[in-house]
Formats: structure tokens, sequence, C-alpha cells
């Protein structure tokens, strides 16, 4: 058998990791749940568990990784027993209804960048520029071409296709997405939008908290790739002297300060052409930011700038999901990369048309994005919890020991972390979303 692939350099994990939580969670799903849920208050509860659920949890991905060596089916087999070693399954599903989905906003947006580009977006029938995209067979030709992309870069491999490919995305999009916020912040409506996105009004929050709280938890995973094995994939790939504690901490932080960044952008925009209806939902930075776009000075070739980020933004996540898959399909049944990746492509293109295709409305994309975020990451992230939390303690503490140079209680810690908090949050929350995804 080829000896197993592995990253090149120091940095290139780091930036893959980046790369792949960095995505259309921040920019495009973000702004729209902040506005959906209140402001401030859906920020202060998302911080809150971005660092309590999901950094541990990210953890917990990392040393399952690290010590496999495998994709995360292969590592679920090689160290479960019994039933646990099935769970690797969950995340497999998870990535090929993300990455249907996915591929195909991702295609709205890169056809909104050559919008900006051509000129500008539609003052007044946003909406009905946007339906145009969004369905019948451009938004099958966009989701098309956008799923080759990922194709091209997965099958180069982890050095050459990912590796290299990150090394250019990341700093492009921290690059280009500051440069925005400090324009925004010249904008005459920065003012009030900070005062509406900076200022949490705890009322809202003691008295909104079930609503928020499954949806804060929802953001948090999606948005730091947890719950469907990336970082399981991704740290499989690592040597034994990183410290993951370390990475995890960059990894957090980076994708945290991005989204955070993309709100400092997009409400300044929103507010400043009198757009202060901000709970949109999922066409929100097509239609509201859009048109906003157009009511404000260079919004054409912003806009253009702005929809150019999201879509590096989305190719560096995608690759990572379609990675996953690709792992298990190399680790498991010896396939070659290419055919791997080749196959997948066309399989997962085909399971996003209902997205794609659907004229005149979302319905399908709520059904698959709600699926797949608000049930199978938590459940994903429950799980992994749970085993390193009460199953298999050792391996987890002595695997982050590794790395470390002194680890003394903090492993004990991050134990007692996932054993009760965390657990309990995942439950409260999945239990919460499945009953509001079938309701
Ligand atoms: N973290 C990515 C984003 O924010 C989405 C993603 C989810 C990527 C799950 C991989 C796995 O857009
Ligand atoms: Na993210």
């Amino acid at each position: 058998m080829a000896q197993r692939e592995s990253w090149a350099t120091r940095a290139g994990f780091i930036l893959a990791a980046v790369g792949s939580a960095v995505g259309l969670g921040n920019i495009w799903r973000f702004p729209y749940q902040v506005g959906e849920y209140g402001g401030a208050a859906f920020l202060v509860v998302y911080l809150l568990l971005v660092a309590l659920i999901g950094f541990p949890v990210m953890l917990v991905e990392f040393t399952i990784g690290r010590r496999t060596e495998r994709n995360p089916v292969g590592a679920l087999k090689q160290i479960g027993e019994g039933a646990w070693t099935k769970v690797g399954w969950v995340f497999v599903l998870a990535g090929f209804v993300i990455l249907s989905y996915y591929s195909v906003v991702a295609g709205w947006i890169l056809r909104y960048t050559a919008i900006g580009l051509q000129g500008n977006y539609a003052a007044g029938g946003a909406g009905a520029q946007f339906m145009s995209v969004a369905g019948g067979m451009d938004s099958v030709v966009t989701h098309a071409i956008f799923m080759a992309a990922i194709v091209t870069v997965v099958a180069f491999g982890i050095q050459q296709g990912i590796e290299f490919s990150v090394k250019l995305m990341v700093p492009a999009i921290i690059a280009l997405l500051i440069g925005l916020a400090v324009y925004a912040g010249t904008l005459s409506g920065a003012g009030e939008a900070y005062a509406y996105y900076l200022s949490p009004d705890l009322g809202t929050i003691a008295a909104n908290w079930t609503e928020i709280l499954p949806a804060a938890a929802a953001q948090a995973f999606f948005t730091l790739s947890l719950g469907m094995g990336v970082m399981i994939t991704y740290a499989s790939y690592l040597g034994e002297d990183r410290n993951l504690a370390k990475d995890g901490t960059i990894i957090v932080a980076l994708d945290t300060a991005i989204a955070f960044t993309a709100g400092l952008v997009a409400f300044p925009v929103l507010y400043t052409a009198e757009l202060t209806d901000v709970a949109a939902g999922p066409s929100f930075i097509f239609v509201s930011l859009a048109q906003a776009f157009s009511n404000i000075p260079f919004g054409g070739i912003i806009g253009a700038i702005f929809f150019a980020i999201v879509t590096i933004a989305a190719l560096s996540s995608a690759i990572s999901i379609m990675e996953v898959v690709v792992s298990y399909l190399i680790d498991e049944h010896g396939v070659d990369r290419l055919p791997a990746t080749i196959a997948l492509g066309v399989v997962i293109f085909v399971v996003g048309l209902p997205v794609a295709y659907e004229p005149e409305g979302l319905n399908w994309l709520v059904v698959y994005d709600g699926f797949a975020n608000s049930i199978l990451l938590i459940l994903g992230g429950l799980l992994l919890a749970i085993y390193i939390g009460w199953v298999a303690t050792d391996l987890g503490i002595e695997e982050l020991g590794k790395g470390i140079h002194n680890l003394g209680s903090w492993g004990m810690v991050w134990i007692w972390t996932l054993r009760v908090p965390v657990i309990i949050v995942l439950l409260i929350v999945l239990t919460q979303n499945t009953i509001g995804y079938y309701e």
C-alpha cells in the first residue's frame, strides 16, 4: 500500500483547518442567524458556545484523528468497540448532505461575484434577481462549476491540492475582509449598525433563550466544521509534535474573528441603505445585502469583492468536506484518489440537484440545511464527546498531552467539560432541534 499522505509544513495544517472553518457559515449563515435571533443577544450566546462547547469538541476530533491516522469511519473502527465502530457513518452521511447544498449556495455566490463585476445589483427587483439565479438551469450550471472546482483541488491531494490552495486562499480572505470592514466603517449608517450588532440586550436573551440556544449551538458546530469528521480527517495527516490545544485555539479564534468581521461589513452596508429589516433568512446576503450594495458608493465593485471573498471561503471549506469522504474511500477501500474524487463529485452533484433546481423557493435548502446542521452535526459531536469523555478517556488525555509541554490537570478539566456541560447542552439542543425540524 502506498504511504499515507501528510501535511508538508507546520502552517499547512492550521491554514487548512482555518480554511475549512471559514466559509459560508461565517459570511452567509452567521449574519442571517444574528438577524433572525435578535442581534447582539445571539452573538453573546454563540460566543459562549464556541468557547465552552466548540473548542473542547474540536480537541476530541483532533485527538482521534492524530491517534488513528485514519478517516472518521476507519478511525472509530480502529479504536472503538461494539456500536462505536459504526459512528463514523454519521459523518459520511453528513458530508454528503452538507456538500450537496453547500456547492449549490456557493454557485449562487459565484454568480453574484460576476453580477457585481458586470455592473451592479438590481436596485428594485433584488428578490426577483435572486430567484432567477437560485433556481432552474442557471443554478444547476453554477452548482456544476463549483463542484468541478472542488474536485480539481481535492484530486491534487493533501500537499499539492489542499495545502497549496489554502496557503493562497486564507490570507486572501482575511486581507480582503478587513479591507471591506474598514470601508464599511466609513459609511453613514455605521454607527447605528454597530449599536444594533454590538450591544446585547440581556432581556432578549432571557426571554428567548429556548430559541437562541439551539440555533446558536447549530451555528457554532457548523462554523467550526465540527461533528462531521473534518477535524478528525485533517488531524490524521499530522505529526505527533503538534500542540493540539494551541492549534485549536488559533483556529477557533480566527473563525470567530472572521464571522464577527463579516457582521462589521454586512450591518453597516444594510443600515446605510436604510434596509433595517435584517431577519430575512437564507436569502439575506443575496437580497437585502445585494440590494444594499446597489445603494452605496461603488456598490458593484464592493459587492463583487464581498462575494469573491465568500466564493474563496466556500471553496476552502467545501474541499474539507469532500476530503472526509475521499479519505474514507482511499483508506478503507483502496480506491485511488482521482477516481474517488471524480465519482463523489458526480454523486454529490446529483444529491444537490433538488436544492439547485427548485424554482421560486428555498424549501429544499431549508430541509437539507436543517437536517444536516441542526441534527447530524450535533449528533456527531455528542457521540464523540461521550466517547472521549466517558469511554476512551485515557486515549484522549494521552493524545492531547503529546506536544504539550506540561498538560497537568488541564487534561481532566477538558474531560470533565465534555462529560457534563458539553453533553447536557448537546442533548438539549439535539432534542429541541429534532422536535423543531419535524414540526
Ligand atoms: N465550517 C464551514 C463554514 O463555516 C462549513 C463546514 C461544516 C465545513 C462542516 C466542513 C464541515 O462554512
Ligand atoms: Na466557519
